[in-house]
């Protein structure tokens, strides 16, 4: 919890002059917290006016879609760097580090890959995929999201698993497995098992967090080398958030010796009434409430959100708003001006 003299002193300087306020990139010194946003690459999308508030406000660039497996190896054996290099470019040109997203999905994935079935193959193919990519980026790479989305207790499987081609080919091994390999292939950055959907009184969130925590309790059982839990943190600012059920959950995943990231936060506020201003402070308020939330467990190693910019955001491929005003999401808006969520941003990421 932030002392409330500095939430106040915080939050008059970020309210006079936003513009002028001390960029999020430089307040990560005071916390350790490094801040990163996810972004499709500047050769795919060659905004300049956007990678130049990219790199003044992120330490860290989070690749939208740029390494996942149906971008980098679209047929086997044959890996496509344009994109990810693309990015290294860019991140070490500007003194930024990569957050590796993602090694082992259930989606994104060519037909080759989702077509995998013997054991052996699923292996084969794995090995080769993960030590790739890892190999490449190494030295440039934040952390990796090594597992992404690994339950889904409506499948119906034991313990919740998610009914991935991985599991189907391998069972749940494929996830230590998935994890040795990253391991092997570099020993430094955080290897995360990245999950959403996790935050609030729904019926849905509290199975989510109880097959999670299972799972993560067997992965320490086995050894796993796994170091952090990546909540991805995808937010509506219409929910209420589980204040003791998520705090419980975060207690006992920190316990288990994991370390907490924040990695594709954004706020729907599709069925948030009223003005802009009055939608804003609203999220605002949603993101204080949910990083007051995490920061009172454990500190997070990073934070990032998916995507800078209202002008680029996935949410508008599945949701709008019924009086036909755009989403407004994330911490600066279409004009690349900053909001009330970057302010909430600025004072945890600036928390000593
Ligand atoms: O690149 C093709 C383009 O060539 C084609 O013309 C166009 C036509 O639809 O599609 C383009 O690909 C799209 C891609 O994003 C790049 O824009 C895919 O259709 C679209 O499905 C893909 O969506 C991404 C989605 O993951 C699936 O990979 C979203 O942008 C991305 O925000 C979303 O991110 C996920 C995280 O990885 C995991 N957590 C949830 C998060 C939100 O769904």
């Amino acid at each position: 919890m932030l002392p409330a003299s500095l939430v106040t002193s915080l939050t008059s300087k970020a309210d006079i002059g936003l513009e002028n306020a001390i960029p999020l990139r430089q307040r990560t010194t005071t916390s350790g917290v490094r801040y990163g946003c996810a972004s499709a690459a500047p050769s795919v999308q060659p905004d300049i006016t956007l990678l130049d508030k990219i790199r003044t406000e992120a330490n860290i660039f989070v690749p939208e879609g740029s390494l996942k497996w149906i971008v980098t190896e679209p047929q086997p054996g044959q890996f496509d760097f344009l994109q990810g290099d693309s990015i290294a470019v860019f991140a070490r040109r500007n003194g930024m580090l990569v957050h590796g997203h993602t090694l082992v999905w259930h989606a994104a994935i060519p037909t080759w890959v989702s077509q995998l079935v013997a054991p052996a193959s699923a292996r084969m193919a794995l090995g080769r995929h993960i030590g790739t990519l890892v190999s490449r980026y190494k030295g440039l790479i934040w952390a990796w999201d090594v597992v992404n989305e690994a339950i889904e207790p409506d499948d119906g499987i034991d313990y919740g698993y998610r009914n991935s081609p991985w599991y189907h080919c391998l069972g749940a091994d494929y996830i230590d497995l998935a994890f040795r390999l990253a391991r092997d292939a570099d020993s430094k950055p955080p290897l995360c098992l990245s999950e959403y959907g996790l935050e609030y009184q729904t019926l849905a969130s509290k199975r989510r967090r109880s097959a999670l925590l299972s799972l993560l309790r067997h992965l320490r059982t086995q050894g796993t080398p796994i170091d952090c839990l990546a909540l991805q943190s995808h937010l509506s600012a219409d929910q209420v958030l589980d204040q003791d059920g998520l705090t419980s959950f975060l207690r006992q995943v920190v316990a288990l010796g994991y370390r907490l990231a924040i990695t594709e936060l954004d706020v729907n506020d599709a069925k948030i009434p009223g003005t802009i201003e009055a939608r804003d402070r609203i999220v605002e308020a949603h993101v204080s409430d949910y990083l007051d939330l995490v920061f009172s467990v454990a500190r997070p190693i990073s934070i990032a959100t998916w995507g800078l910019s209202d002008r680029y955001t996935w949410l508008r491929q599945y949701y709008s708003r019924d009086d036909g005003t755009a989403l407004r999401p994330l911490p600066l808006d279409v004009n690349l001006r900053r909001k009330p969520m970057w302010s909430a941003l600025a004072r945890f990421i600036s928390a000593p």
